[in-house]
């Protein structure tokens, strides 16, 4: 738990090279895992990342009665007993995921009882837009001591009722959570200002092959027609691959590769990371599956305003402002999705990074600056890996505590940068 990572900073400019594959999507993982509930039968998954959160979810599901068997990035999930309605509070509060669970879980038994979900400490993150949806899908919402209780109020196999929902925020997690609960509704939902996340329309896909009926995916308005309970029928979930965790590589080759190929990743998902890395100067190609990135001898500094997909993803924000670091000029980044999520920049500015903070919500970076390798403590997933990226272009050495954060996203980072030529060691303190 207490391990760390120690980042040698390369001596040389361009000094990484060869390949590196990407793994499932964390993401799109959870969520699918969450849904194993709408099943009547077993679910199995394909590509499911080594990850700490992973982990966190299984434990979740066995805590409400799932059996669950795991082999090499496969997992295999059904249900043999009864099913608890309360989320194991300990656990729930560890990962932000864990209110995914509770639209599947009402839908399947009308009720559920959970706390407010914890996760990495980026800005609010409220859980107001899953309880008004089940509110509009027919249940009573009541808190006490911190815990939530929905019940649906109607009695009958499917307790819920076919609703239209204007998501106030296009929340990714309430998007996907409230389409899971409506598929066990009676009737038609529809939702609209929806998320329009790629991990959506794959699990979406994935229930319709399985009997639910969910249509515009893809678009602001998801519109699912109440099906109650699904069948598998020995069909297995492939995880997609993670947009985050290939975009994040992108901009690690674009700061310090002679040439460094991303495999397994879907292009199509990254246009805004790819748009801004070119734009940076750094040389991208791009093939049906993989990604081509030969650093830049200077790169420009480029404005940055995240946004909901298809637009810059906040997840790859903290990476790429370390790329600004090294960038010359002057480059303002808007954090528009949460409010805590800029003040990792501490971390770089003492590593030697102009960086000016006007609010919580926007930085400038003031490039280019040599990075000199310094003690961290690790303070979210992304962050983390953004930490890691900025030790590799640092001077010396640069010790990155709390690396359980990167664990939590990204699997055996420290092997897999290192077959690339990165100088990075795990310690256990
Ligand atoms: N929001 C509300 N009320 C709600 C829900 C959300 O106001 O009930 C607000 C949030 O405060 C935030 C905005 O809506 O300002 C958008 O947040 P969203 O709900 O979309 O985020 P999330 O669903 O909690 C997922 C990912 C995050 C990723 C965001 C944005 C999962 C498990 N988490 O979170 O991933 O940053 O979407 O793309 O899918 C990570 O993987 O490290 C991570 C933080």
């Amino acid at each position: 738990m207490n391990d760390m990572f120690v980042v040698r900073g390369r001596t040389k400019k361009q000094s990484l090279w060869g390949s590196i594959t990407v793994g499932g999507a964390k993401n799109a993982a959870l969520q699918a895992l969450a849904f194993s509930l709408l099943f009547k039968d077993a679910v199995s998954y394909e590509r499911v990342p080594h990850i700490e959160d992973i982990d966190r979810m299984c434990e979740l599901l066995e805590g409400l009665g799932a059996t669950i068997t795991r082999g090499d990035h496969a997992v295999k999930v059904e249900y043999l007993d009864t099913i608890e309605t309360r989320l194991d509070e300990e656990r729930a509060k560890r990962m932000r995921a864990s209110v995914v669970l509770t639209g599947p879980l009402l839908a399947r038994t009308g009720t559920v009882q959970f706390p407010f979900p914890g996760g990495c400490v980026i800005g609010k993150r409220p859980v107001d837009i899953f309880l008004d949806g089940y509110r509009a899908l027919g249940a009573k919402v009541s808190e006490d001591d911190g815990e939530f209780s929905v019940k649906a109020i109607s009695k009958g196999e499917r307790t819920l009722r076919g609703t239209e929902f204007f998501l106030r925020v296009p929340s990714v997690t309430a998007t996907q959570t409230l389409m899971m609960c409506a598929v066990g509704a009676e009737g038609t939902t529809v939702i609209k200002n929806a998320a329009l996340e790629p991990e959506t329309e794959s699990l979406a896909t994935f229930l319709n092959e399985c009997g639910a009926n969910i249509s515009g995916l893809g678009t602001p308005t998801l519109t699912i027609v109440g099906t109650g309970l699904l069948e598998a029928r020995g069909r297995v979930y492939r995880v997609p691959p993670d947009r985050i965790e290939a975009g994040s590589f992108l901009i690690l080759g674009a700061l310090a590769a002679k040439e460094l190929t991303i495999d397994d990743c879907e292009p199509s998902h990254l246009e805004a990371v790819i748009d801004a890395v070119r734009r940076a100067g750094a040389e991208v190609d791009v093939g049906a599956s993989s990604l081509t990135v030969r650093a830049a001898k200077k790169l420009r500094a480029v404005d940055i305003k995240t946004h909901e997909y298809p637009g810059f993803p906040t997840d790859v924000q903290a990476p790429m402002v370390v790329l600004l670091t090294q960038a010359e000029g002057e480059a303002l980044v808007f954090e528009t999705i949460f409010e805590g999520r800029l003040n990792y920049t501490e971390g770089l500015a003492r590593m030697g990074a102009s960086i000016k903070m006007w609010d919580t919500h926007r930085v400038s970076v003031h490039g280019a600056e040599r990075l000199h390798g310094k003690e961290l403590e690790g303070p979210d997933i992304r962050a983390g890996l953004a930490y890691v990226i900025a030790g590799v272009i640092a001077e010396g050495e640069t010790v990155i505590h709390n690396a359980y954060y990167v664990d939590r996203g990204y699997e055996s980072i420290e092997t897999r940068l290192r077959a690339i030529g990165v100088d990075i060691q795990r310690m256990t303190a």
